[in-house]
Parts: C-alpha cells; structure tokens; sequence
C-alpha cells in the first residue's frame, strides 16, 4: 500500500507518518544562509504516527492530540503545512487533523517534518490540488530539511545540500534496529550551533556505506556507521555517552545517533536479536523500540 493511499471515504481517511534513522551523516561545511551542506542516508522505520484529516466547511486549521508535548497551534508542523498551502491556494476549507503520536519528539526521528509530510500529501488529496511530487517537494524544503524525505515514498534515500535534495535509493537489504530514546528533548539548531567543523573526520563513510547497503554486507554497514553530529550532542549531554556504552555493552553490531539525537540506535543481526537486546535495556529506559526498514 502506498503510504498516502486513503484508507476510508473521501471526506475522511488516514495517513501513516513514519520515523527515519540517519545511517550516515556528513555535514560538508556551514552555508551563508547558516544552514549547513550535508550528506546522509536516510532510512524510513516501522515507528509511526497516524494522522487522519476531515475536512472543515470553516477555514480553521484544528490539530486534535494528546500527547502533553505537542503544540496544537502554529508551531506545530501539521498546521505551518496546512496553513502554507491555504494560503497559497486560497482555500476557503479548512481542516481538522487527529494525530495519534507515537514517534518521540524532538528526538533525532524527524517525526513533526513526518508530519509536516503527511499533511501536504493528504491536504493534496482533500482539498484536490492536484500538486506533483517536484511541487510538493519545493513546500516541504520550506517547512524543514527533513520534510521532503517523507514525500518521497520510500525505505531509502541520499539527502543531500540541506538533507532536502533526495536520492530514493533502491536498496532490497533491510535492517533491524534498537531504538533508545532518552526522555528529554534536543534540538537540532543548537546541536548544529555547537559543531566544530575543523573536529570532523574528513572520511567517506556516506559512499562506503552507500556501498554496503547495495551489497547487502550488514557487518559492513555497522563498521561505517557514523554521524558528524556526534561530537556536538555529546558536548552538549555527556550522559548521552553512557547510553551509548550500555547499548555497545548489549553485543550489537554498531552504534550511533539518529540526527540530532538524542536518540541512539544499535544495529542488529535478526528480528530476534533486536526483539531480545530491547527487552534487557527495557530494564534500564522507558522508551525502547525494535525497528526495522518499512
Ligand atoms: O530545516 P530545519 O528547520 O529542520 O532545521 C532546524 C535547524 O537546524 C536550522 O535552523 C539550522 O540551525 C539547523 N540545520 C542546519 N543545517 C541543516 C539542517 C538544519 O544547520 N542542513
């Protein structure tokens, strides 16, 4: 099924937004316009919100949820998109989105630009906009770097200037992973604020594990792992390092943050190894998945 396909009526339907993982993360050099130049590999996981849209004879823009972290009103993603091509369309319909939240937030996983995703896609839809893909991509470079990813449909890709200008990659391996997020947010502008370019590697861990993932050589891929943005989350929450040593601790193949973190992931051999290292640090932290490609 694909990932913007309606389940129910017309008037009504839901759409999955789903988490990603950087399985490499460059970042080039500092832009003027203070964005930084960057590579990643981005990989899409089975850890997902639901957003279901109805359409509102009103021009209100509603955001329903319950998760205590999510703002309803316009900092939340799902309204700046919907409010974005209101008002480039002008719209007189408005819209009400439920959304069940699942995808920790401000968490390293990209959920609210999932979000800000999904809305483009099913605003499309319900208010018939008829947009292609190439014009849906240039509203969600506008929303956030991460946004036009989640457009795009599917399990892999190259992100590239922003991490906004993507390659869909078409990758058979899947993986599976163990997820830790610890409970307290990062963000991204003050984890990029803080990195010192000249203390990055100068290595070519994007094209070495670009080649992994081709060849299916998951020992391969979990050796060239690796996220500039490291060093930065560290400096910023040293306890982050313990995490990641209990994880190493826990005989995965290799280790590191998503994004801007906090979120760190293990790499695993099976669906078993991931589903058994996660019951043990289950033990330790409140929020652990076992994820794999989707
Ligand atoms: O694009 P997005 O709104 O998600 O970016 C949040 C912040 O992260 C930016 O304001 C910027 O400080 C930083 N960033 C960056 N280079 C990128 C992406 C994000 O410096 N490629």
């Amino acid at each position: 099924m694909r990932l913007d396909e309606p389940v129910s009526g017309m008037k009504t339907f839901s759409l999955r937004s789903p988490a990603k993982l950087n399985l490499a993360l460059k970042v080039l050099r500092k832009r003027p316009d203070g964005y930084h130049n960057l590579r990643t590999i981005f990989e899409r996981i089975n850890l997902w919100d639901d957003l279901t849209f109805h359409a509102r004879a009103s021009g209100d823009i509603r955001i329903f949820c319950h998760h205590p972290q999510v703002p309803l009103g316009p900092k939340n993603l799902i309204f700046r998109a919907a409010q974005l091509l209101q008002k480039e369309f002008n719209m007189r319909q408005g819209v009400s989105v439920h959304l069940v939240k699942r995808i920790p937030v401000a968490a390293g996983l990209a959920g609210g630009s999932s979000n800000a995703a999904a809305t483009l896609l099913g605003l499309n839809r319900l208010w018939h906009l008829n947009l292609s893909l190439e014009q849906l991509v240039e509203y969600g470079k506008r929303l956030g770097s991460d946004v036009p990813f989640f457009l795009y449909n599917c399990p892999w890709a190259l992100g590239e200037n922003r991490g906004d200008a993507i390659q869909p990659l078409n990758f058979s391996i899947r993986l599976w992973h163990v997820l830790v997020t610890p409970r307290f947010k990062m963000y991204t502008r003050e984890v990029f604020g803080s990195l010192n370019l000249q203390l990055t590697k100068p290595d070519d861990n994007v094209n070495i594990l670009l080649r992994s993932l081709k060849q299916n050589d998951l020992s391969k891929v979990a050796k060239f792992l690796s996220n500039d943005l490291e060093s930065s989350i560290l400096q910023l929450r040293p306890q982050l390092a313990v995490v990641m040593a209990k994880l190493r601790a826990c005989d995965v193949l290799g280790v590191a943050f998503s994004g801007s973190g906090p979120s760190v992931f293990g790499l695993c051999r099976s669906r078993s190894h991931a589903g058994q290292i996660s019951l043990i640090l289950r033990r330790q932290y409140r929020q652990v998945f076992a994820v794999n490609t989707m």
